[in-house]
């Protein structure tokens, strides 16, 4: 049975690790603040095993920055990531007190993911050195 809810980071650091950085230090899957237990992060269980994971940061405007979505290789294109992403947003949008600007640095091939949860291109894209080329997104309230 799949369950879905609010984690703690050090629950979703190895899988973020495994996914998103691998083959490089665990300290380059932290992003700013993670130190200080800043961002807000949920998980998606198949029994016991945490399959998916996704994070929310407050960060410039103040706006807020969703970041590293990542499901277990074994798991995708089974719907996982959306419903995580869909939680993680409406738990975002009832929390009055977390800035409504909501965005992220999409990987090109989510694009179409970002899209189905309300996300709209911004700019042009742009690379991100070892790890390829990225568009920013922008959530629009439906
Ligand atoms: C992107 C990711 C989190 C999606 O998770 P998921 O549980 O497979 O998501 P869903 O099943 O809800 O949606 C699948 C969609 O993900 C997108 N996708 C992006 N990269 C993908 C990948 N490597 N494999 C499969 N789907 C991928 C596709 O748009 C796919 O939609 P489609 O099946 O209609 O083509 C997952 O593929 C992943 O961890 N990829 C590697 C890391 C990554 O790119 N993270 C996103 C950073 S912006």
């Amino acid at each position: 049975m799949l369950t879905i809810r609010p984690a703690t980071f050090d629950e979703i650091l190895a899988l973020r690790h495994a996914v998103l950085r691998a083959g490089r230090p665990l300290e380059s899957a932290y992003y700013p603040g993670d130190e200080r237990g800043d961002g807000r992060h949920w998980g998606a269980w198949m029994s016991e095993e945490l399959v998916a994971c996704v994070s929310l940061y407050t960060v410039e405007g103040p706006s807020t920055q969703l970041r590293g979505a990542a499901t277990a290789p074994a798991w995708r294109r089974q719907g996982i990531g959306e419903k995580l992403m869909r939680t993680a947003i409406a738990d975002w949008w009832a929390d009055g007190a977390a800035p409504r600007d909501l965005w992220c640095n999409a990987r090109v091939a989510a694009v179409t993911l970002y899209e189905r949860l309300g996300f709209v291109a911004e700019g042009e894209r742009f690379e991100v050195p070892q790890i390829g080329p990225h568009q920013r997104m922008r959530w629009v309230a439906p």
